[in-house]
């Protein structure tokens, strides 16, 4: 059984007078253990699936199973990143970290320990004093991260949480995700509009039409980790990708 299957997603927005379908069926299983990275046009929904997904959305028609049974509602299984990490400007490193396990009344010994272990797999540990405020972007980004693994979700959902890195530290988080990602056998959901990042961490890059989205393509990244965005391997996959992306850009550029 997928751990997460998407049945006909189809999902409107209202504007002030028309209705827009942002979503117009999406069909897609993701199993246990997979990194899927959906790729597609800007406002193609990318983020709308992955909020449907998330449960802080519904949609009109259509299902997304988790473990076989439909999502209602968001839940402790399925956490999402979002791109500016929303993190706690108030709180230190270590209690925004801590913060969902505090919610969930796990006593403070143990959130403790489980917080070190991925406040130290994220590099972190120097800093669980500091406030956030202090942190670079790419180690705000990496607390984020570290607060949705302490939840130990089945999937993790991550709507471009590298977009505001500079290159050098996105390819380092590229190599560090990928790292977690083995280590802690997580399904992982991941939007971003970049090819090449896509390549880099999935098992399976998704391609998404221009609005309303469907799945356009499928494509299996077979290669050996970490991966690296300047491997040459990489490039004819990055291309087959790019060939289907292209036309879908072109046609959101010609709605306009
Ligand atoms: N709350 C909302 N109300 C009205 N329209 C919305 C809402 N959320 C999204 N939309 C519309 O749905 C479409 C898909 O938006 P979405 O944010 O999912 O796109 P995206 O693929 O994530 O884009 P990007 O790559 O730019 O982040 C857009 O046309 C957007 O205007
Ligand atoms: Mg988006």
């Amino acid at each position: 059984m997928a751990k997460l299957e998407a049945r006909n997603i189809v999902k409107y927005f209202q504007h002030d007078d028309y209705k827009l379908k942002a979503l117009g069926g999406v069909n897609l299983k993701i199993q246990e253990g997979d990194f899927v990275c959906i790729v597609g046009p800007s406002g193609c929904g990318k983020s709308t699936f992955l909020r449907i997904a998330a449960g802080l959305e519904k949609p009109e028609e259509g299902d997304i199973l988790f473990d076989g049974r439909p999502v209602t509602n968001t839940g402790p299984e399925r956490i999402m990143v979002f791109q500016e990490g929303a993190l706690f400007p108030w709180l230190k490193v270590i209690d925004n970290v801590e913060f969902g396990l505090k919610i969930a009344g796990i006593p403070p010994d143990e959130r403790s320990q489980i917080s070190q272990r991925y406040l130290d797999m994220m590099q972190l540990t120097r800093f669980a004093n500091s406030y956030t405020y202090q942190l670079s972007t790419g180690m705000k980004q990496r607390v984020a991260i570290a607060r949705a693994l302490v939840m130990d979700p089945d999937v993790l959902l991550m709507d471009e949480p590298f977009a505001a890195l500079d290159a050098q530290t996105r390819e380092l988080l590229l190599v560090e995700l990928q790292i977690v990602w083995q280590k802690t056998k997580k399904t992982i959901v991941f939007v971003t509009h970049n090819v090449a990042e896509a390549i880099v961490l999935g098992t399976k890059v998704v391609v998404f039409t221009n609005r309303p989205a469907v799945v356009k393509k499928e494509v299996s990244i077979d290669f050996p980790r970490p991966r690296l965005v300047e491997d040459q391997k990489l490039v004819p996959q990055q291309q087959e990708i790019l060939a289907e992306l292209k036309p879908e850009v072109k046609k959101r550029m010609e709605s306009e």
